[in-house]
C-alpha cells in the first residue's frame, strides 16, 4: 500500500473539524495521516484536544510574529520541517498570504459554512439567515489568495428551519462539516475528487 499522506491542520479555535479529520484518519485505510496540529492562537482549545489525541501540536502565535509575511514564513518553515504534504485549514481565521498560498498550490485545503460562492467570510450563518434561503450547507475546496475562493472539491446540503438563529443553524452545518471534510480529503487524495468546474462533487452528507 502506498504511504499515507502527511497532513497538518490549521486551526484557531475549538478545532471541532480537526477531531473529526484526527477521528477518521485514525482508520487504517485512510489515505492521510494527521501529522501536526498548529494554531495561530495559544488559547485555542483545539491544541488540546490534539493533545489528548498524541497529535504532535505548536503554536505560532500571530501577535508575536510582526507580520504577515513573517507569520507566513514560518508556518512555511514549520511545515516543510515537519515534511507536510498537505494543509487542511480548520476554523483558521486568518488570510494566508498569496506568495504561501503560491508555494503550497493544490496542497491547502478548507471548509466553509456556506454553499459557497455564497456567504463568504466570517458570518457565514448571519449572512445566510439575512438572505432568506431555505438551503444552506458547508464547502471544501482548494484554497486561493483570496478568502474562500478557490476550486469546490466537495459540497452538503443542509436545511434552514424556521426560526433558526446562527447558533441553531450552525450547530446543524457544523454536524454536516464534521461528515464532509474527512469524506473529501479521502476523495482528493484518491483521486476521486477533482478541482475543475467540470467534475465537482456534490454530496448529500
Ligand atoms: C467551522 O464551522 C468552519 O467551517 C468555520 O469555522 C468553524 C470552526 O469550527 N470556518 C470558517 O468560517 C472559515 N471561513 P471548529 O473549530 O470547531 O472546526
Amino acid at each position: 500500500m502506498s504511504e499515507k499522506t502527511r497532513v497538518a491542520i490549521l486551526i484557531s479555535g475549538r478545532g471541532s473539524n480537526m477531531a473529526a479529520l484526527i477521528a477518521a484518519a485514525k482508520e487504517k485505510d485512510y489515505p492521510a495521516e494527521i501529522a501536526l496540529v498548529v494554531s495561530n492562537r495559544p488559547e485555542a482549545e483545539g491544541l488540546k484536544t490534539a493533545q489528548a489525541r498524541g497529535i504532535q501540536t505548536a503554536v505560532l502565535d500571530h501577535k508575536q510574529a510582526g507580520s504577515r509575511e513573517a507569520f507566513d514564513g514560518a508556518l512555511h518553515q514549520l511545515l516543510v520541517q515537519q515534511n507536510i504534504q498537505l494543509i487542511c485549514l480548520a476554523g483558521f481565521m486568518r488570510l494566508l498570504t498569496p506568495g504561501f498560498v503560491m508555494s503550497w498550490e493544490g496542497r491547502i485545503i478548507n471548509i466553509h459554512p456556506s454553499l459557497l460562492p455564497a456567504f463568504k467570510g466570517i458570518d457565514a450563518h448571519a449572512q445566510t439567515l439575512a438572505a432568506g434561503v431555505k438551503i444552506t450547507g458547508c464547502t471544501v475546496h482548494i484554497v486561493e489568495p483570496e478568502m474562500d475562493s478557490g476550486p469546490i472539491l466537495a459540497q452538503a446540503a443542509v436545511p434552514v428551519l424556521p426560526g433558526d438563529t446562527e447558533e441553531t443553524l450552525a450547530a446543524r452545518v457544523l454536524q454536516a462539516e464534521h461528515r464532509l471534510y474527512p469524506m473529501a480529503l479521502w476523495l482528493y487524495l484518491t483521486g476521486q475528487a477533482f478541482p475543475s468546474d467540470e467534475t465537482d462533487m456534490l454530496i448529500s452528507a
